[in-house]
């Protein structure tokens, strides 16, 4: 059984991974209308993880005898200034997702849950796998600067990302 307290923290995560996904589905459609084909399709799938994310939360909630909630709507930007601006917010994003997780992690050792504390481990990876991602990006777009030819291939190989491939993130 789930203190409320956990209870309480693990809904907060449900609705970060819901603003997550949503900011992504957000970017994925900015990409698609300027030709960012491959980015589109990376940050699409990068939706559909995130939505992955809250649902496994939302079960283990009401798995343990909690309530998961629905988060209220989340307001997203509509336009970017560039790819590069895209990526410096999803690193952002995850890095605060990240922190989020290490308290909660936190709160479960307090509260002396080890369920919920060997649940999370698996958030944990996730998000150093994250980071690393959105860090990798980055400095490929660093690499890459004001070539055209250089982001005409860096698109292409974020059009490989398929759903599920965790390996596949445009090396
Ligand atoms: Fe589910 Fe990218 O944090």
């Amino acid at each position: 059984m789930l203190s409320k307290k956990i209870e309480s923290a693990l809904n907060e995560q449900v609705a970060l991974e819901h603003e997550s996904s949503q900011h992504y589905l957000a970017m994925a459609s900015w990409a698609a209308i300027n030709g960012y084909q491959g980015v589109s399709n990376f940050l699409y799938l990068q939706s559909d993880e995130e939505r992955m994310h809250m649902l496994k939360l939302f079960h283990y909630i009401n798995d343990r005898g909690g309530h998961a909630l629905v988060p209220s709507g989340v307001k997203t930007p509509t336009s970017f200034k560039d790819v590069n601006q895209v990526f410096e917010l999803v690193l952002k994003h995850e890095v605060k997702v990240s922190t989020s997780i290490n308290l909660l992690v936190d709160a479960c050792l307090k509260e002396k849950d080890y369920s919920t504390h060997n649940f999370l481990q698996w958030y944990v990876a996730e998000q150093i796998e994250e980071e690393n991602t959105a860090r990798e990006i980055l400095d490929k777009l660093k690499l890459i600067g004001n070539d055209k030819g250089g982001m005409y291939l860096f698109d292409r190989d974020l059009s490989a990302r398929q759903p599920g491939d965790r390996d596949n993130k445009g090396k």
